[in-house]
């Protein structure tokens, strides 16, 4: 529950830390690969041991369940929009909750924002900000409309903003790991369980290729309309799978999402996802004194912003271990236990550091890779560094990733 708070937290982090850029948020010369980041920024990333993450992974069924706190009960009460039979909590992310709830027998998720819950007013802009954004979405014919969550309603009442949308699988994040914090040798530590949907991913390329080519027609879809999502992370994609299938895939939580052309409402989101030139652009003065947006669009594509977060998603699912836990964590396999910290994790969050791992990562990932006994096809390989190309304007497009060769062959 504890490290739930903190993944909550990650939302909407205040920028006060990223004052005063070095760096001109626009030039990407800098980004050049044989740049070498401080000793110490690599040390952060690198494992104490081996992790080998293939084939004995001990995986572990068991989701954990979502509860309300105390506080947050007091906070969203028993409320339920009227019509509207409330099931279960879905999920709580940084502004709001989600509900599981049924109306004449058909299942909908809810989300809500208590009006009295901190930061509501903004939360409440979020929301209709993702609203409007499904609303341009909805409006493209496309193949991908079955990968986006569809927004049916806003409704508006005295205590709460409420929206009703299509009802998804579990979020990719709680499939693939699961963390609970615990005490060894009293140091706090959090233990880091994969999950099934983990070990499917990483043992079974087919998985993994029907995961992406799903994520990436939402992603297609979204850059047709000329929506950047914003924050793509496990815990804004939705996973159904049966067996070795996939057979639901659903992109949420567009409360971060801009236009391309008229980005005036970009945010930050959650960092460790988030392309070098967004965190750059975040860190900036240019961000401060919200202005440049438009700068920053000028120097990518519409598809960059989010295609380097995909990239990331791919690298934490392959490296077996959540790329932002900045607390030490810890693997238990039946060989060995394994204690690391998250590859783009920073104290205080500062993107400038992150993308000093996000370099020092690239220009070595063929030894980080085998330091962590990762075994991945050299085509998943191959797409994954398109993906996290550093230069926004070479990043390959969701189009051509869907005719690469690791998605394009079954
Ligand atoms: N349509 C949905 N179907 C199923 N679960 C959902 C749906 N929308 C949200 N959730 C769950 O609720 C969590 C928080 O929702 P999200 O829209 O991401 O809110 P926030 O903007 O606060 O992060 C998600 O991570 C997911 O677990
Ligand atoms: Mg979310």
């Amino acid at each position: 529950m504890l490290l739930f708070r903190l993944r909550i937290s990650s939302k909407n982090i205040s920028t006060d830390t990223h004052k005063k850029p070095s760096v001109n948020p626009f030039n990407y010369s800098f980004l050049n690969h044989a740049t070498q980041p401080p000793a110490t920024a690599l040390q952060i990333a690198l494992p104490s041991k081996q992790l080998i993450i293939q084939p004995a992974i001990e995986t572990c069924e068991k989701i954990e369940k979502i509860e309300l706190s105390k506080e947050e009960e007091e906070i969203y009460g028993n409320r339920m929009i009227k019509g509207f039979h409330k099931i279960l909590l879905l999920g709580k992310g940084g502004c709001a909750v989600v509900w599981k709830a049924s109306k004449e027998s058909k299942l909908y998720a809810i989300k809500q924002i208590a009006r009295k819950a901190e930061n509501a007013l903004s939360n409440i802009q979020s929301l209709k900000i993702e609203f409007e954004m499904y609303n341009k979405i909805k409006k493209i014919t496309h193949c991908g409309q079955k990968n986006i969550a569809e927004i049916y309603d806003i409704i508006e009442e005295k205590n709460d903003f409420w929206y009703v949308a299509e009802l998804g699988g579990l979020s990719l994040g709680r499939q693939i790991f699961r963390i609970k914090g615990e005490f060894v040798n009293s140091e706090r530590v959090y233990g880091i369980k994969h999950l099934k949907l983990h070990s499917l991913l990483t043992t079974n390329s087919n998985m993994i290729k029907q995961l992406l080519r799903n994520i990436l027609i939402g992603l297609d879809l979204m850059q047709e309309a000329g929506i950047v999502h914003g924050d793509i992370k496990p815990e804004n994609i939705l996973v159904e799978y049966k067996d070795t299938t996939i057979t639901d895939v659903k992109i949420i939580d567009l409360g971060s999402a801009f236009s391309f052309d008229k980005p005036s409402n970009i945010r930050m989101s959650t960092p460790e996802y988030l392309s070098p030139e967004a965190l750059i652009y975040f860190g900036s003065s240019a961000f401060q004194e919200s202005k440049n947006s438009i700068e920053l669009c000028k120097h990518q594509k519409p598809w960059s912003y989010d295609m380097w977060s995909l990239g990331a998603i791919v690298l934490e699912i392959y490296i077996g271990f959540p790329l932002w836990l900045s607390l030490k964590g810890k693997i238990c396999n039946n060989d060995y236990v394994f204690f690391s910290k998250g590859l783009f994790a920073v104290a205080g969050r500062e993107g400038k550091k992150i993308v000093q791992l996000q370099m020092s990562m690239l220009s070595n990932l063929n030894a980080y890779l085998k330091k962590y006994h990762v075994i991945m096809p050299s085509s998943a390989l191959n797409l994954l560094l398109r993906m996290m190309e550093f230069d926004p304007m070479k990043r390959i497009s969701p189009k051509e990733a869907l005719a690469h060769e690791f998605l394009s062959i079954q």
